[in-house]
């Protein structure tokens, strides 16, 4: 389906796109799946049958290719990690009969994720006072502090568990009961085999002609440099992080995916030109916004948190496909507008009175951009599992002409359900 190097998949709005079903969808064609950037700030849904029962995993750190038997699943140098969480995520896996540990990978660069970083991420949230970012407290923003000033831990720390015991006792802020102690000199214990030099061992997959997909978590417009600081998270989510964030170059990369939601969320504070849900909506914007929240299932897979919604902005896409530099566009939830009779599209913003189909400069400007919409007719009828473009309503398949027309790229995939069947695949485009 895919070019036939290696691939990146990015997340192209505010995250929660519907990456790790597309990641599902193209599993069988990697070899290798890695995750190059943040932790378990991120919650990527995925839905696979085991033993002939319908199972919903929701992973933080492993890549969600994990789901596909044999693929080889690693942890990037650009990831931050926390260990019980890891741990725990290993054996949800393996209680639902998933065998992981054989195809584990754990770059010995990645940085650790401690207890005292989560203290600091709640410190530093209720002292921000009414300006809060809405982190996820998973202490992403303080591992990648120290990483930054070149005091973190890394992964290489766990290989010799004596020698971690030490250096966790050294840590200062660090108030360790011995229970706690236990369970990170136990996790080194078990997990040491698994750490190694990711960089060498994707060589070493490149060099037999295996596939490797590198994930990303978060997305462009929560990425440190390109999203929308400060509102953002602490990694590089755009696709050239995955470069930095493995070990590799970027003359490796053939396909870069990028994952679109056919409306938009977000989760936590920061702009939001289209949302629905804000509290200066009107009444019937909030209803609609809450029926795509409901119909979409937009609440948070790593806080519960209900997400913001609103219309797809065409003009944040058009930018997340530039810094991404995407080849290939996926499409998803597509089955959630059903229900409307006219779907609203934002094609441009106007800034104290000036109309432009770009991003303004800095997070102030875009709270004060007034979006300019399109109106397409809805096509109010089911698309739910759909998976020939040909059979789409005419309606919907004229709003995905019409999205492409205006970002001048192909929607080569659309999903019409989470169900990885349920994916429309456009060989020809
Ligand atoms: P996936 O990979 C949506 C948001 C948080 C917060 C900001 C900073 O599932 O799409 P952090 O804890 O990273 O310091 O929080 O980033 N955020 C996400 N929002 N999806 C995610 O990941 C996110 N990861 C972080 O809500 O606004
Ligand atoms: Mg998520």
């Amino acid at each position: 389906m895919l070019d036939k190097s290696h691939s990146v998949l990015v997340g192209l709005q505010w995250g929660d796109e519907g990456k790790a079903k597309i990641i599902d969808y193209l599993g069988s064609e990697f070899d290798v799946v890695a995750r190059f950037n943040g932790g378990a700030n991120a919650g990527h849904t995925s839905r696979a049958t085991v033993n002939g029962k319908e199972l919903e995993f929701v992973f933080h750190l492993l890549p969600s290719g994990a789901l596909h038997e044999g693929t080889h699943c690693a942890l990037g140098n650009g990831m931050v990690i926390d260990p019980l969480a890891l741990e725990k995520e290993v054996k949800s896996l393996e209680s639902h009969g998933i065998e992981i540990r054989s195809r584990l990978h754990i770059s010995s660069q990645a940085h650790l994720v401690l207890p005292h970083h989560k203290e600091r991420d709640k410190k530093q949230e209720s002292g921000r006072k009414g300006k809060s970012l809405g982190t996820t407290l998973r202490g992403i923003g303080p591992a990648y502090e120290d990483k930054i000033r070149r005091v973190g831990l890394r992964m290489e720390e766990l290989c010799d568990s004596q020698k971690f015991q030490e250096t966790l006792l050294e840590i200062e802020d660090f108030q360790l009961d011995r229970e706690l102690l236990k369970k990170y000199v136990n996790f080194a214990e078990q997990y040491g085999a698994y750490i190694k030099d990711v960089s060498e061992l994707l060589r070493s997959f490149h060099e037999k002609g295996q596939k490797i997909l590198f994930e990303g978590a978060q997305a462009s417009f929560l990425d440190i440099d390109q999203g929308t600081y400060p509102y953002v998270s602490s990694s590089n989510s755009v696709a050239g992080g995955a470069c930095t964030g493995c070990g590799v170059g970027p003359g490796l990369i053939g396909d870069v995916i990028g994952v679109a939601k056919s409306y938009l969320t977000r989760v936590g504070a920061g702009p939001f030109p289209t949302e629905l849900t804000n509290e200066n909506a009107s009444l019937e914007n909030r209803q609609l916004g809450e029926q795509l929240r409901e119909r979409g299932r937009e609440y948070g897979a790593t806080t519960g948190r209900p997400r913001r919604t609103g219309w797809l902005d065409l003009v944040m896409l058009r930018r997340a496909l530039w810094v991404n530099g995407i080849t290939t566009l996926a499409l998803t939830k597509l089955d959630v507008l059903d229900h409307l009779p006219r779907i609203p599209v934002c094609v441009g913003y106007k800034l104290d009175g000036v109309e432009s189909n770009r991003l303004p400069m800095g997070s102030e400007a875009l709270n004060r951009v007034e979006p300019v919409y399109a109106y397409l007719q809805g096509w109010e009828c089911c698309t739910e599992g759909i998976s020939r473009f040909e059979d789409l309503p005419e309606n919907a398949a004229k709003y995905i002409q019409f999205l492409e027309e205006r970002i001048g790229v192909a929607i080569k995939i659309i999903s019409t359900s989470p169900h990885r069947d349920h994916t429309i695949f456009r060989e020809s485009m």
